[in-house]
């Protein structure tokens, strides 16, 4: 039995982790630290990559504007496999306080990181697969590209459970990751629809197309604002779904 931050009890009776996965993922992530692939990829510098992230936070800001979550406020959000905390700290634009804002991560270096560039947030090492949260302590679970990185089924079924668990009833997981396969990738695997729904299958979940393909928008350079418009309005050169699945 652990006791949460709020002293409530729960148990971690009959959770299990698929400790094979979690090395494979330690030993992926560590090879693209190696290789640098990230850093350059996702320069925050690329107008590419630029474009991404406005037109997922416009549309991301729609839907929860529709869903009737804005603005943030008092809402406690957890954002699972939080990398360096970038993206969890985006929800402040939208009210939240950073004291209720949480994000964990299997890897110690990206959570060392996330700590240093945003102290006055939680963020913890943890395996999703156990979360150390209590029953529906949370308003919102954002899940930005990490189950395209689980490979494996049993270990993608527990940390959605785990994510049930944790989520208050009327709360809802925020959705964005690819849905297509990435050929230069075999250690992700694009999610369709009926991939998320079966994850989450009790969920009013609606998904729309979002990103056009990232090594497109990142090649666009000074058109950017000219093509990317374009181009993202071709649902074949859109690589994502992005939604809000609410948990009745
Ligand atoms: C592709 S990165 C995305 C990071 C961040 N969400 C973003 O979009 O920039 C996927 C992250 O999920 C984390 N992750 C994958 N499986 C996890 C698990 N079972 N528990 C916690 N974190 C996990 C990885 O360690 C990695 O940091």
């Amino acid at each position: 039995m652990l006791i949460s931050k709020d002293g409530s009890r729960w148990n971690l009776e009959s959770r299990m982790e698929t400790h094979f996965e979690v090395d494979r993922l330690k030993d992926v992530y560590r090879q693209y630290g190696e290789r640098g692939w990230g850093k350059k990829k996702w320069a925050v510098t690329n107008r590419g990559n630029q474009a991404i992230q406005q037109e997922r936070d416009r549309k991301l800001e729609q839907l929860l504007q529709r869903a009737g979550f804005l603005p943030l406020g008092n809402r406690r959000i957890l954002d699972v496999g939080c990398g360096t905390g970038e993206i969890l700290a985006g929800f402040e634009a939208w009210g939240a306080r950073p004291e209720n804002l949480f994000g964990v991560d299997l890897l110690a270096e990206r959570i060392r990181r996330a700590k240093d560039n945003f102290p006055e947030m939680t963020f913890q090492e943890a395996n999703a697969e156990a979360l150390p949260f209590a029953n529906g302590f949370f308003d919102l679970v954002a899940l930005f590209t990490v189950f395209t990185s689980i490979r494996d089924h049993q270990m993608a079924r527990n940390v959605s459970r785990e994510i049930n668990r944790i989520l208050r009833s009327g709360g809802a997981v925020v959705w964005y990751d690819f849905r297509m396969n990435n050929p230069f990738n075999p250690h992700v695997r694009g999610i369709s629809r009926k991939g998320v729904r079966r994850l989450f299958p009790e969920y009013d979940s609606r998904l729309m197309t979002v990103t056009l393909l990232p090594p497109l928008a990142r090649r666009a350079g000074c058109l950017t604002d000219l093509l990317y418009p374009w181009l993202a309005s071709l649902l074949f050169l859109r690589s994502h779904y992005l939604g809000v699945l609410i948990k009745s």
